[in-house]
């Protein structure tokens, strides 16, 4: 049966939890054969096992998703797979972790990783893909920023001023890229229920915090979100969406 993606090969990072992980099985379903990166390697296993289970294709990249050489060796694997096509025509750029509190209180020493991942690695990917979909005149680069990469948070400073800058990257980007053909959608979630409250060190204060909004989101109302931006015509480009629980009125 012909699926919306068949024939597609999708990259997603951060593909071992949340967003990510969903995010994969939904384009799996939807025919893509999808490239898994995380950094544990067991969880890859799991996910690419349920994918297979279910008639799909996937392939797990177990990798660092924030430095060059990481991410050229990454995407190296993506080219060289063959049940893959060899070739990548969907990147979703979605590893990332969180800090909590702001630029007076959050760990100092967890900046330089935050940034690393979040920005850099980011970025890093972003014009790889951005330089191999151009000359393939196609492509689509899907980022996960953060509703508080648009609206300033101080319960999550620094974090929030990596997720400002690859909003403007992928502004950026989508301005660049466009005219060859190549979508950039920009996705900013309110909050997801995930590792990434754990990862980023909420704790007693995120339930004071999410207390009043009623239900959260969860990281498959995310994954519809990008499957849906994937689905329409290649002549149309959601360049941004923000989604959040209905309850949460800020960020
Ligand atoms: N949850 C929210 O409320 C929320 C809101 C707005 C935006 N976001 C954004 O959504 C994205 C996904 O977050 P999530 O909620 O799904 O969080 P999550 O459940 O913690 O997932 C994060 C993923 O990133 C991976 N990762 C972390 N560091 C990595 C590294 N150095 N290299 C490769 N992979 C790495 C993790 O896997 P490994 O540990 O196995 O490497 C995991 O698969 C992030 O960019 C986040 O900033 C989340």
């Amino acid at each position: 049966m012909n699926k919306p993606l068949s024939g597609k090969t999708a990259l997603i990072t951060g593909a071992s939890s949340g967003i990510g992980r969903i995010t994969a099985k939904l384009l799996a379903q939807d025919g893509a054969a999808v490239a898994v990166n995380a950094r544990r390697r067991d969880k890859l296993n799991e996910l690419v096992a349920e994918i297979v289970a279910q008639g799909g294709i996937a392939l797990p990249v177990d990798s660092d998703a924030s430095g060059t050489a990481d991410i050229d060796e990454m995407l190296q694997r993506v080219l060289e797979w063959d049940e893959g096509g060899n070739k990548y025509d969907i990147a979703v750029v979605n590893a990332g972790r969180g800090l909590a509190n702001g630029l007076l209180d959050s760990d100092e020493d967890q900046w330089e990783e935050v940034v690393r991942l979040n920005h850099l690695g980011a970025a890093r990917l972003m014009r790889r893909a951005g330089r191999y979909m151009v000359e393939r005149k196609s492509g689509d680069i899907v980022v996960i920023g953060s509703v508080v990469g648009k609206h300033i948070s101080p319960v999550s400073s620094v974090y929030g001023s990596t997720k400002f800058a690859i909003g403007s990257l992928a502004e950026a980007l989508r301005r660049e890229v466009g005219p060859y053909g190549v979508r950039v959608s920009l996705v900013m979630p309110g909050i997801v229920v995930s590792e990434f409250q754990q990862v980023a060190g909420y704790g007693e204060e995120f339930n004071n915090l999410t207390g009043s909004i009623g239900t959260l989101l969860n990281p498959a109302d995310i994954g519809e979100g990008i499957r849906w931006l994937l689905s329409l015509p290649p002549h149309v480009n959601v360049n941004e969406i923000m989604i959040r629980p209905t309850g949460q009125s800020y960020p």
